[in-house]
């Protein structure tokens, strides 16, 4: 039986304040204080009215399973995701992404640039859901003066159109799992990135989990695109050049996901990351690529440089040695 989502109402407030205070009694010391903390659920409907907003529910056999809503923030065209809650009998059948889907799509038909939201350091496996959303962790870490003494993540992911951003050490960090994805799926359609198929996805986490260090110690630019509110690409700069080539970096896994190529995702990527390469003082960029490849047609359009090539550099799955070809462009 497949839950149905409506609009909440106000005389929902007992469904509310149970699947909320469920969720939290998972947790150690997460305590639910409706009229102390979350007034606001004895009319939630009218509460997110007010607001500019909205609120769902989903309903199974006449029982509240799932909540969730959105409202405007009044800055920066971003949209606030609130109150996303799920019932555990209902975790992994669909239910949380066809209610988050659902609200994502309100925000942006209302005109949302940017989709945030804030959740419990503590609710691990919201974060994963999250992130499999595309969203990445985002500022600061909020302090609440609560009973519960919560700490929150706040996440963000831009909501339309094609957005490409570089990522700080903790926004890097939770972007691992999607950007492993990304890593296998481009691997499996036969792309020639250090990886033979088939890659498993803990190898290409712990791949992600490096490069996420390497951000934090500032030796590596991590980009990322997003279509739609979707994670699609991503590309680096390797910054660790030698003392006597700062003014070089190296342009490496610039990876499109096979679901989104031809869409200008890849130039894109290449853009910014020249953009950002030039905007730190590193001018000359080089990289390297599979003879034959897409990525050879994009960086020669480009106006990337070949600099020379080496037969037999590199095997594909069936241990066949490909050329590679090395390239370099001045920004
Ligand atoms: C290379 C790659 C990143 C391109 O991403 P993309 O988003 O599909 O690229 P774009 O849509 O921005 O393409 C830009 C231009 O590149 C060229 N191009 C891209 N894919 C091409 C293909 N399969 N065949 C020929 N030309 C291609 C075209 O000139 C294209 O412009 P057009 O679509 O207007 O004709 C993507 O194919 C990929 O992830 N490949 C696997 C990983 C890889 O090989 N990375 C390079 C490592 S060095």
């Amino acid at each position: 039986m497949t839950a149905v989502i409506r609009p909440g109402r106000d005389t929902d407030e007992a469904d509310y304040i149970r699947l909320i205070g469920d969720a939290w009694s998972e947790y150690p010391n997460c305590i639910l204080d409706v009229d102390g903390e979350v007034p606001e659920l004895r009319a939630l409907e009218s509460y997110f009215a007010k607001a500019g907003g909205a609120l769902w529910v989903a309903e199974e056999e006449d029982r509240a399973v799932g909540m969730v809503a959105t409202r405007p923030l009044g800055s920066d065209n971003a949209w606030e995701i609130c109150k996303m809650y799920v019932e555990k009998s209902q975790r992994g059948t669909g239910l949380a992404h066809r209610l988050l889907g659902g609200a994502e799509e309100h925000a942006i038909r209302a005109g949302a640039q940017r989709i945030v939201l804030w959740t419990d350091t503590r609710f691990d496996a919201a974060h994963k859901f999250y992130e499999k959303r595309s969203y990445v962790r985002s500022g600061s870490i909020r302090i609440l003066d609560d009973i519960s003494k919560s700490l929150e993540f706040r996440y963000a992911k831009p909501a339309r159109g094609v957005v490409v951003e570089a990522l700080d050490a903790a926004a890097a960090a939770s972007a691992e799992r999607r950007l492993a994805d990304i890593l296998v799926a481009c691997v499996d359609a036969g792309a020639s990135v250090s990886y033979l198929p088939p890659l498993a996805v803990e190898t290409a986490r712990t791949f992600w989990r490096k490069v996420s260090g390497e951000v934090a110690m500032g030796n590596r630019l991590l980009l990322v695109a997003w279509v739609d509110g979707r994670m699609a690409g991503t590309v680096q700069l390797d910054l660790a050049t030698p003392p006597n080539q700062r003014h070089r970096a190296e342009l490496a896994k610039l990876l499109v996901h096979p679901d989104f190529r031809r869409n200008g995702i890849g130039r894109a990527l290449m853009q910014r990351a020249e953009q950002a390469a030039r905007g730190i003082g590193r001018t000359l960029l080089t990289l390297d690529t599979r003879a034959g490849d897409a990525g050879e047609v994009l960086y020669r359009e480009l106006g990337w440089q070949e600099g020379g090539r080496i037969p037999g550099f590199a095997a594909d799955s069936d241990g066949k040695l490909h050329d590679t070809v090395f390239f370099y462009k001045k920004v």
